[in-house]
């Protein structure tokens, strides 16, 4: 399998402003100031990081605007640098490489309503989402906004002023037991369509409420999560089956990433379990499935290479 590879050029720092104590919002422009490429509401550049790292960050401004373009960066100091670099090096300026803007989360043009669920950092491609709807003027749309509490909530002022009175706010301390109980907006099946971006609990809980809505009206994302909020990472191998390789699979990288270091290309596009471009085929082991794309009668023969794990201490894969 390839990997299109998408072309990268250089844009500049144009501003860079704290949004809270840890995330940090960039302003980008084309260095001599011609028109960005267009983007929809809900994409992603991948950004080629100060520490050497590639990361998707979701783009958080209007897609109407075209001079500038907007991404913001949670500082994770339990993840594997590419944030701590963005945030800690990247100076007013500076050129940053990114890739042209792609788009895994998209809005549905049939959309009759539109509910946003935020997690933490998921604001990002969510509120590029709300500025285009309320261009647009025709879709009634809300917000559902969970966070660690005020001072970790990032674009506070921007919902209050662009969007009043369309956001509900809840402050659950860090503790899952103060977790926002979402299941009367579940329920009884809507004809909204479901937007939902935030940490991997917030969205298992959307995805377990949501079984019994319409097919196709729950949608994901999950950029610039923090990686403390995922299980602990331990070792594996996999194994290529076509080959016989084995690759090392380190605590700090993906299949995906230890495959790539290792010379081979798998086709990817999210890269955080979500769009399912990267299913590969699951001979041997027990996989530890971190996606959001797996039916549970695939998680057998199936695995999400860029996001999912080994619970045995060898995976083999039909590569
Ligand atoms: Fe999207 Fe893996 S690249 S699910």
């Amino acid at each position: 399998m390839s990997t299109p590879e998408l072309p990268f050029s250089d844009l500049r720092v144009a501003r860079k402003r704290m949004l809270t104590q840890d995330t940090v919002l960039f302003e980008l422009q084309h260095p001599q100031g011609h028109t960005l490429p267009a983007f929809t509401a809900g994409a992603h550049l991948t950004v080629e990081t100060p520490a050497g790292v590639r990361r998707n960050y979701s783009l958080c401004s209007d897609p109407a605007n075209l001079r500038s373009c907007q991404i913001a960066v949670k500082r994770d100091a339990h993840g594997r640098g590419g944030s701590i670099a963005m945030a800690d090096r990247l100076a007013e300026g500076s050129l940053i490489t990114v890739s042209q803007p792609r788009n895994n989360f998209e809005l549905e043009p049939r959309a009759q309503q539109v509910l946003f669920i935020a997690g933490g950092i998921g604001i990002t491609p969510i509120l590029s989402m709300m500025r285009h709807l309320k261009r647009l003027g025709v879709v009634p749309f809300r917000l559902i906004y969970c966070t660690r509490d005020e001072a970790h909530s990032a674009f506070l002022p921007e919902l209050q002023h662009e969007f009043p009175g369309l956001t509900t706010l809840h402050h659950d301390g860090g503790k899952l037991a103060s977790a926002l109980d979402l299941w009367p907006e579940f329920e009884t099946p809507g004809t909204a369509h479901v937007y939902c971006c935030g940490p991997k609990g917030l969205m298992d809980s959307v995805a377990d409420m949501s079984g019994h809505w319409p097919s196709g009206s729950i949608h994901f994302e999950s950029f610039g999560i923090d990686a403390s909020t995922l299980p602990t990472n331990t070792a594996f191998t996999v194994t290529l089956q076509k080959s016989g390789e084995k690759v090392a699979v380190g605590t700090t990288q993906s299949i995906l990433e230890a495959l790539r270091a290792s010379g081979h290309r798998v086709a990817s596009s999210c890269e955080s379990g979500t769009c399912g471009t990267c299913r590969t085929t699951l001979l041997a082991g027990e996989a530890d499935h971190r996606d959001m794309v797996l039916l549970d009668d695939e998680k057998a023969r199936h695995i999400m290479v860029c996001v999912s794990r080994a619970r045995t201490s060898e995976l083999v894969l039909d590569l």
